[in-house]
């Protein structure tokens, strides 16, 4: 696996999130819970922002997008429909000895090095390669395995006072569904013509088993999905416009064109035409970040057969009856969170042999666009005035204990852009020093053009 290049390891982030406040162990104070993780007040913020500029980008600004918000808990047929009651599993083994419970495709590709793909590989041919190569389990040494079974990801809950299996609902395991029993309440309400798009940011739920890695893999997190519903024959060349969409909106992020690729998928779905993902170098190596795809007219058709619901879409101009094709990008909103961070993340020397920690976010992304820094705690009046009218147009910082070299240090690790120190001369001129994050450079301006100034910066 390659190393990133960056200096960011997941125990340095996972660190730094804890003690500035930006992402907490989930339940803490009881031991935790495995793979849940508690946003705190400055990643609230980031995450918050990840998302205004997802939907900015996909919704607001992309002609023919549409949002919704979907329920969580959706009728039970929906998940047969969609293919994921029978089939929305991982391939797990118990073993014997420990009771360890392991994913047999993880096995294979921690015993292999990563050379051998799972992703390409039949059951059978999963519990062949483990039973040839003897792959112990990574807990106890021991190779005493239960056979490979499916293990359904959905979580179950039952609605109603009794537990009957009748009941029984799920949450919610991609918020894809939600977008395709609207198709045609949207197209209606916003009169849309094919093509055109849904869109949706919410929770799904998934009972992974397998090691989180950090908010890298959680059994509850968000995505952001886009379903892009055209016509067949259009479907390809929209395919291709939305890997660039996808790309250029990571580069517009901030990120490095290098830490990103394209991998498309070894073993395509049934009803897949075409499916990649675009991977990133993450503290744990190359790994999928978001995925596209052409997923033909399976969904809407499936709907179809599953409610007896007509979802063709009739073309206004040429009378012609069809069921579009869906081009979906779909990213984990927590996922991206943690690639952000990592990219963002930095130690750089200073003079003097001290090293800073800085967080280079984009600055629409950073938690407080600036903080409101008194040089001393008698000017703390002017500061508050000051602090009290930039807050009306976004999240901005006050920090007035300890020296100004650890206030602005404090800011750095949480990657606030501007740094606004207000001095004596404030009080006789009416102007304050405003220190770049990034360069680190100061500039002398006026207390009325600081709105403005950093209302240009940190537009997306
Ligand atoms: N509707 C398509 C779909 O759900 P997916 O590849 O299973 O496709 C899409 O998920 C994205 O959701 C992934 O690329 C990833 O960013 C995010 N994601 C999936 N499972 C996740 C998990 N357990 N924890 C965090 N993010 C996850």
């Amino acid at each position: 696996m390659e190393e990133k290049k960056s200096c960011a390891t997941m125990e340095k982030l996972v660190n730094l999130c804890k003690s500035r406040g930006i992402i907490f162990p989930g339940s803490e104070i009881y031991g935790g819970m495995g793979n849940t993780w508690d946003y705190g007040p400055v990643g609230v913020e980031i995450k918050n922002n990840i998302k205004r500029a997802w939907w900015k980008r996909f919704v607001q600004e992309s002609a023919n997008s549409f949002g919704v918000d979907a329920a969580i808990l959706m009728n039970p047929r929906v998940w047969e429909a969609s293919g994921h009651t029978a089939s929305f599993s991982d391939p797990k083994m118990d073993c014997k000895e420990c009771k360890m419970r392991a994913r047999a495709d993880n096995l294979i590709e921690a015993h292999s090095k990563g050379a051998v793909n799972p992703d390409a590989m039949s059951q059978e041919e999963m519990q062949e390669y483990i039973n040839e190569h003897q792959v112990r389990c990574p807990n106890c040494g021991n190779f005493n395995w239960t056979p490979i079974r499916n293990f359904n990801l959905m979580f179950q809950t039952s609605r109603g006072v009794t537990d009957e299996s009748t009941n029984v609902i799920y949450l919610r395991p991609e918020t894809a569904q939600g977008e395709f029993v609207n198709f045609l309440n949207v197209q209606r309400t916003a009169r849309a013509k094919v093509p055109f798009g849904i869109a949706q940011i919410g929770k799904a739920f998934r009972n992974e088993i397998t090691p989180g890695n950090f908010i890298f893999r959680t059994i509850e997190f968000e995505q952001m999905e886009h379903q892009w519903f055209c016509k067949e024959g259009t479907d390809q060349e929209y395919y291709a416009d939305f890997k660039e969409k996808a790309w250029n909106f990571l580069l517009d992020l901030g990120f490095d064109q290098n830490h990103l690729r394209f991998k498309d998928h070894d073993k395509l779905a049934l009803y897949a035409k075409s499916a990649c993902d675009i991977q990133y170098l993450f503290p744990i190596g190359w790994s999928e970040l978001n995925g596209i795809h052409n997923r033909t007219n399976y969904d809407l058709s499936r709907h179809e057969e599953y409610s007896g619901k007509n979802m063709m879409y009739l073309d206004p101009v040429t009378n012609e009856k069809y069921t579009p094709y869906v081009i979906e990008y779909s990213i984990g909103a927590d996922r991206l969170m943690l690639a952000v961070l990592s990219e963002a993340y930095d130690e750089e020397k200073l003079e003097g042999g001290d090293t800073r920690v800085v967080m280079h976010f984009h600055p629409s992304i950073a938690a407080y666009k600036c903080a409101i820094l008194p040089l001393q705690k008698n000017l703390g009046d002017k500061a508050k005035e000051i602090y009290n009218e930039l807050k009306k147009y976004f999240m901005v910082s006050y920090d007035e204990a300890g020296s100004i070299g650890k206030r602005y240090r404090r800011q750095d690790e949480i990657g606030t852009p501007y740094c606004v120190t207000i001095d004596f001369d404030t009080l006789e001129d009416n102007t304050v020093t405003v220190r770049d994050r990034d360069t680190m450079e100061q500039v002398r301006i006026k207390v009325a053009d600081l709105k403005n100034f950093i209302l240009d910066k940190i537009a997306f």
